[in-house]
């Protein structure tokens, strides 16, 4: 064991060297603090629903997630909802059952909800079209049509599945302790180009499946990726999605960034200035009540006198400490 670690860190200094990389932290993670841990994973076998028309829902609500693209894209075989050729499955990874990876498993419990970005209570088929409106770039799913039906039994069977318990390991929202630092995209263009562009390419385009539509490795920026004003476009929240879930192969590789790595690269891939992204439509830019904008939403008008950089890229804690006790 001991030789093949070795191995791995040899070609890890080897593969630093040919792609000219700064400071790539090799760490070997235990099985604990893994986010791929998983061991507490309760396990989704869709051959467990017995048969009928519910049966045929979920499935169904499960395919629309998973290839969004095929059934509700540009070029979809159902309706064209999405303008983006992204799928669901592209952040809530493995059907939105992974921990740490955005899950969906407790949503069905927590729907309808108060949400500060619209101002208003959502139901779970308003939060639905709210993903297909920004990061798809997308329009509104019907809510009595087949294929809204179908998301929500999906997302009623996984809260099933789980005993309908409220909190999960590696549940939403996914977070990060806010850096000391303010983020600097600077250095993040360099661990970027190092550890992400060799899937994601060093223009932020990803890579088409073979067919040529839809995603391999899906875009970061750009027109064709999420939209301004989604929830990864805030950076702490792309942080947190970065350290938690990417290099996807970093289970294999044992490769990981760090926090501030994390940081630091959500805050290049999130700086519009440099890396142009959608912007959807002015109603992106939400938050009907200021007090209730989190603190690293991009956008004024703010109820604080932190500046907008401040916002942007940090340093976060002061605003979160103004906050306390305020809200
Ligand atoms: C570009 C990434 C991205 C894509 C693609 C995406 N989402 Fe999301 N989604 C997010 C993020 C980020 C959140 C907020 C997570 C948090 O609060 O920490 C979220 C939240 C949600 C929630 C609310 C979860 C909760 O419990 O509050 C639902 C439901 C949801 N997404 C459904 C979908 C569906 C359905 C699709 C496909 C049509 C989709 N998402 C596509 C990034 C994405
Ligand atoms: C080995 C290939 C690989 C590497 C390296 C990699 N990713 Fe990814 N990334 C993926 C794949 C594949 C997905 C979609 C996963 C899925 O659909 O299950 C993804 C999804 C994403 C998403 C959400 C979808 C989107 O496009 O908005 C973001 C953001 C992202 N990666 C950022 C990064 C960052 C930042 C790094 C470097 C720290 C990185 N990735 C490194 C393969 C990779």
């Amino acid at each position: 064991m001991k030789q093949f670690i070795s191995i791995l860190g040899l070609s890890a200094i080897i593969c630093c060297f040919a792609i000219g990389c700064k400071q790539t932290e090799n760490k070997e993670l235990t099985t604990s603090e893994h986010p791929k841990d998983t061991s507490t994973v309760i396990t989704y076998d869709t051959a467990s629903i017995p048969p009928g028309p519910e049966r045929e829902f979920i499935l169904y609500g499960r395919e629309l997630f998973v290839n969004t693209h095929t059934y509700l894209g540009p070029k979809g075989t159902v309706k064209q909802i999405a303008g983006n050729e992204m799928d669901c499955q592209n952040c809530h990874f493995d059907g939105g059952t992974r921990p740490f990876g955005n899950p969906l498993v407790t949503t069905a419990g927590r729907y309808p909800q108060y949400r500060g970005r619209e101002g208003t209570v959502l139901t779970i088929q308003d939060r639905v079209n709210n993903c297909f409106e920004r990061p798809l770039l997308g329009k509104h799913l019907d809510f009595d049509s087949k294929e809204m039906k179908a998301f929500a039994m999906y997302f009623k069977w996984i809260w099933d599945k789980n005993n309908n318990v409220l909190k999960i390991k590696g549940d939403l929202p996914n977070t990060l302790p806010w850096m000391d630092r303010k983020a600097d995209w600077k250095q993040g263009k360099i661990d970027y180009d190092n550890f992400c562009a060799r899937c994601h390419g060093i223009d932020g385009q990803g890579v088409k499946l073979p067919s040529g539509y839809g995603y391999t490795y899906p875009p970061v920026w750009g027109e064709h990726s999420y939209a301004i004003g989604s929830s990864m476009h805030r950076v702490g929240k792309l942080a947190a999605f970065i350290r938690n879930n990417m290099p996807n192969d970093m289970n294999v590789t044992h490769i990981r960034v760090t926090e501030e790595q994390a940081y630091d690269i959500a805050a290049y891939i999130n700086n519009e200035t440099v890396n142009s992204r959608p912007n959807f439509n002015e109603e992106n830019i939400m938050y009907p009540n200021s007090k209730d904008k989190a603190v690293d939403y991009p956008f004024p008008p703010y109820a604080d006198t932190f500046s907008q950089e401040q916002h942007r890229f940090g340093p976060f804690k002061p605003i979160v400490e103004y906050w306390k006790g305020r809200k």
